[in-house]
């Protein structure tokens, strides 16, 4: 079966029966020791329909700070049987020495996986879960803003009025137009695909893409595999939806912005090491692209004064990609139903394919 299959069935069997189906395959299927097993959420402020899933089952423990140090999760990681990632910080091999033998799963609330360790859980074929798909709607739709709102100049715009140089006329403030436009996607997997669907609506030129290899799914989106060279050149909007790994750190750097046109559009939503940042800002100060539209950024949080944040023509937003109620709802209750899947031994709803 192949994984772009693999990913639909997950997804159908999420929206329609996950409640009932997965909360009771767990019932059925965790030893009963007579015992409660432990779970650590790592974050206090994690959604209550996570929580919930695992108190069907389990006691549930939060780290005493909020946000949590890395020593207090080390400390706690050791008396538990499972542990609920949330949040980007390493998730590395100390963690697993540190929850020792009772330690029996892990599932990261994300779908960015890049501040896991892989080949450590990999080694020690520890089971390890993750929360994607249910966030592609969501990312998809910040996406989306961020090209319109960089396209049109939204953030400009609102400087002007702010600074009352609101002057108006015939030739004022003019952005890109989307219909008829070339649209790049760096990165066909199930956000680029979701971005791929919704720019459907905007009667767009053309749509390419980039990737080890042809996805048929992209393929029936209408879009077409080009080398990165000729996307970068081609493109009057880019959209970036790749994993942050070795291969992707900085792709976007001075000489792929110098390869773009001058009324380029660029939108990151997946990790902010993927960009240079610094080439970038200095492509968008200098006229070598139009503007950016960013839901990451190097650092997170980013200081206020990062230079970046004084650019007109960058709009900046603080990773908001999957933040909505039902998106964290979703994930809270994947990454649950991972661990409580994990502590049976059984397999996870969404384990990561290491
Ligand atoms: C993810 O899940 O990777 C998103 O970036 C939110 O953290």
């Amino acid at each position: 079966m192949n994984k772009g299959f693999v990913r639909i069935l997950l997804g159908l069997l999420f929206y329609g029966v996950l409640s009932t189906i997965s909360a009771q395959s767990v019932e059925t299927t965790m030893v009963n020791t007579g015992k409660r097993p432990v779970v650590l959420v790592t974050n206090k402020e994690t959604p209550e329909k996570g929580i919930n899933k695992l108190r069907l089952k389990c006691d549930v423990i939060f780290p005493e700070n909020h946000p949590a140090t890395r020593d207090e999760i080390l400390e706690l990681a050791g008396q538990v049987d499972g542990i609920m990632w949330v949040g980007h910080m390493l998730l590395n091999g100390e963690v697993l020495d540190r929850g020792g033998s009772r330690l029996k799963a892990i599932s990261t609330m994300s779908a960015g996986m890049d501040y896991v360790d892989i080949d450590e859980f990999r080694k020690r074929k520890f089971p390890l879960g993750y929360t994607p798909i249910v966030l592609n709607d969501a990312v998809a739709d910040s996406a989306i803003g961020l090209m319109i709102a960089a396209g049109r100049r939204f953030h400009e715009g609102r400087l002007a009025i702010d600074q009352s140089q609101w002057t108006g006329g015939p030739q004022w403030m003019l952005g890109q137009d989307i219909k008829g436009s070339t649209v790049g996607i760096i990165g066909m997997g199930g956000i680029g695909q979701t971005i791929a669907r919704r720019l459907k609506g905007f009667e767009i030129g053309q749509l390419l893409y980039t990737g080890r290899r042809p996805k048929p799914e992209a393929e029936a989106l209408g879009a077409k595999m080009v080398p990165q060279a000729e996307l970068l050149q081609e493109s009057d909007y880019i959209f970036i939806a790749v994993p942050l790994t070795n291969e992707t750190h900085h792709l976007i750097n001075e000489s792929a912005l110098a390869k773009m046109k001058r009324t380029a559009v660029l939108v990151n939503v997946a990790r902010g090491d993927i960009v240079d940042q610094k080439a970038l800002v200095a492509a968008l100060k200098n006229g070598t692209i139009f503007a950016a539209g960013l839901d990451v950024t190097t650092p997170e949080p980013l200081p206020a004064d990062d230079e970046l944040l004084s650019l007109p023509n960058a709009v900046v937003i603080p990773h908001l990609g999957s933040a909505t109620v039902q998106t964290r709802d979703n994930m809270a209750e994947i990454a649950a139903l991972n661990v409580l899947a994990g502590i049976a031994g059984t397999p996870m709803f969404s384990p990561y394919p290491y």
